[in-house]
């Protein structure tokens, strides 16, 4: 059975859009990391979620991952997992989400005696009815650690191997300056050569040489932040002839200070220059606001106009990893709302 977009109608004023930059793990609320904790079993160092969610101050990207990585510590059961995913997909879709393309760090999860069919079969059970429930469609982007050894993206690539009927694609994150993207080339290949799409994290915290790194090296279709591209002419000259797109993240670029504030984002210089912008969330939890909230900060703070607005909404479907008909309907469904 088929089920048009009608059967989920948008809040008044949201426009359709794809989510093609967002981790699961940085979906997870701090009340949703307290019934897990106490699920399981497990004390977490907090009194409760307000003190939880008072320790989302961060000084730069390592800060953060401190704490997200701890809070995995609540994830132990496939239902675990389904339930994080689910909680997700009901807040993206009453933020006007159309599809999602999901990242999820499976060392995070293994390094700590989580078994990876356990991560990706309750993330998997969530995202298989997710189109009929929430008329969302989605995917899923198996990302690597770049700050752990190769060896281990490869043996984590192979362990995945009875899963990637489940999985779209593979990235690559976590702590970027000093793990360049040529570590990770012999895994691309081979993830290539498994039928993956690939995507990478560039220009986030790291030099602009990263982001043409990941093009040349890995082979990447897609780079995630990629913000610091604004440095090199030549390369943002280059970006734009290829039209790579590139998953930006306003919300999370100003809590990890790679920019100063909102109003000083690049974003509209990147849309001028002709780059393939799209917006998205990153870590929502962890960054004031899901997808909707990052489109709405960026009206507000620098005066995006509707058709700027409608621009990155279109760029999120042209960049997706989806059949031609699926992108025919979303783009219908985005022009059919005027
Ligand atoms: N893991 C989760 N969010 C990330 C980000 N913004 N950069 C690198 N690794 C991440
Ligand atoms: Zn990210």
């Amino acid at each position: 059975m088929t089920v048009s977009h009608h059967a989920h109608p948008l809040p008044e004023g949201v426009l359709p859009k794809a989510e093609l930059h967002l981790h699961i793990e940085g979906t997870l609320e701090p009340e949703l990391a307290f019934a897990l904790a106490e699920r399981n079993g497990i004390d977490l160092p907090y009194a409760t979620p307000e003190e939880l969610r008072s320790a989302y101050a961060f000084s730069d990207l390592q800060s953060f991952l401190n704490l997200y990585y701890q809070l995995t510590d609540v994830l132990r059961t496939e239902q675990d997992f389904t339930d994080l995913a689910e909680a997700y997909l009901v807040r993206a879709a009453a933020q006007g989400v159309r599809h999602a393309e999901i990242f999820f760090d499976p060392q995070a999860h293994t390094g700590r005696g989580v078994d990876l069919g356990t991560v990706v079969l309750g993330l998997s059970r969530a995202l298989e009815t997710s189109r009929e429930r929430h008329g969302l469609s989605t995917g899923l982007i198996l990302s690597f650690l770049r700050d752990l050894p190769a060896e281990d993206a490869l043996k984590t690539l192979a362990d995945a191997a009875p899963y990637l009927h489940l999985i779209s694609a593979v990235g690559l994150d976590s702590a970027e300056v000093g793990h360049p993207p040529a570590k990770f080339a012999e895994v691309y290949a081979a993830a290539k050569e498994a039928g993956l799409r690939l995507v990478a994290h560039a220009g986030e915290e790291g030099p602009p040489a990263y982001i043409a790194e990941a093009l040349d090296l890995l082979g990447v279709e897609r780079i995630d932040h990629g913000i610091r591209c604004m440095e090199d002419p030549e390369l943002v000259a280059r970006l734009v002839a290829e039209q790579v797109p590139l998953t930006v993240c306003p919300f999370s670029n100003v809590r990890l200070r790679c920019v100063d504030r909102l109003e000083d984002h690049p974003l509209p210089a990147m849309l001028e220059a002709g780059l393939l912008v799209t917006v998205n969330s990153d870590d929502p939890s962890y960054f004031g606001g899901y997808v909707e909230d990052n489109y709405r900060g960026l009206r507000q703070a620098l005066g995006l106009t509707d058709d700027q607005l409608r621009r990155l909404a279109r760029n999120s479907f042209l960049a997706s990893f989806v059949d031609d008909a699926r992108r025919a309907e979303l783009l219908a469904e985005l022009d059919a709302n005027q």
